[in-house]
């Protein structure tokens, strides 16, 4: 692939401004690529949406990170991941490498636990979808997966409940479900779920391996434009932030997904 290829972004796309926690495990994996990130906030939560409608949405966020020559589309949400993965590299097809966040988990799954007992949690979309158990069933290796979904989880961070009393209290009824227990090692299944890694871990006692998806990903991502020749050499240029709906208090948010404070621009997808 050409130097100029090369230069083009890796563009990320989420239901809203969660997914930056991707993006900001990426830029520190990746600092010379450039980002496109878009957050889909017109439309969030992804998590109680029909496959359907996600996947109509996802067409039509490919179709701007294409317009802005994205080399690689990274599906950095779980939800859309589940419900519109495979349907959005057949729409993309040569134009663009795509990526999701699910694949990445799951290889390192296989690589680090054959045999065990693995838990899921992430929104109703994800676990109900099974799309972990059909990909963790595939590698043959024995592993349990048990899920359990936790749809409250995402919109008590966005409030800005995590680290206190109230998100541990939720954290404490969903983790002790019936539906989770026996597990060694805990997949945080979600955009969001970085931000209450340490609560969780603290539930656990360190007795369970608690899994950033965002960390794993991005080490994979890295992985894939490296062995795909397709890395640029320098940072060339700003990342750019849209979503779909703008309020102030997405752009406050950013600051807690992205760990600095990012310039949103309103990009509606229809018009
Ligand atoms: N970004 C979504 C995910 O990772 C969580 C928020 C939502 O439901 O849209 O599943």
């Amino acid at each position: 692939m050409g130097q100029n290829l090369n230069q083009q972004p890796i563009g990320i796309f989420d239901s809203g401004i969660g997914g930056l926690t991707v993006a900001q495990a990426i830029v520190h994996a990746l600092p010379q690529e450039r980002l496109v990130y878009f957050g889909d906030t017109a439309h969030l939560p992804y998590g109680d949406k029909s496959t359907a409608a996600i996947q109509a949405y996802a067409v039509k966020i490919c179709d701007l990170l294409l317009r802005q020559h994205c080399k690689v589309i990274l599906i950095a949400c779980n939800s859309a991941s589940a419900a519109a993965y495979e349907l959005v590299k057949e729409y993309v097809g040569s134009k663009a490498r795509v990526l999701n966040v699910i694949d990445p988990v799951v290889q390192y799954i296989g690589e680090t636990y054959p045999g065990k007992t693995i838990g899921l949690i992430g929104t109703k979309q994800t676990v109900n979808s099974n799309v972990y158990r059909k990909k963790v069933d595939a590698l043959d290796l024995d592993i349990t997966l048990k899920s359990h979904a936790t749809p409250l989880l995402a919109a008590m961070i966005e409030e800005g409940f995590f680290n206190d009393s109230i998100s541990e209290s939720v954290i404490h009824a969903y983790l002790s479900d019936p539906d989770l227990q026996g597990i060694e090692a805990l997949i945080l299944g979600c955009t969001h779920y970085p931000l209450i890694k340490r609560q969780i871990e603290n539930y656990y006692k360190g007795e369970v391996d608690v899994l950033d998806a965002s960390q794993i990903v991005a080490r994979h991502v890295r992985h894939f434009i490296e062995d795909n020749q397709m890395a640029s050499a320098e940072l060339v240029g700003d990342h750019s932030f849209y979503v779909s709906d703008f309020t102030r208090s997405f752009e406050e948010s950013t600051r807690i997904f992205f760990k600095r404070e990012v310039h949103l621009e309103h990009y509606p997808l229809w018009e």
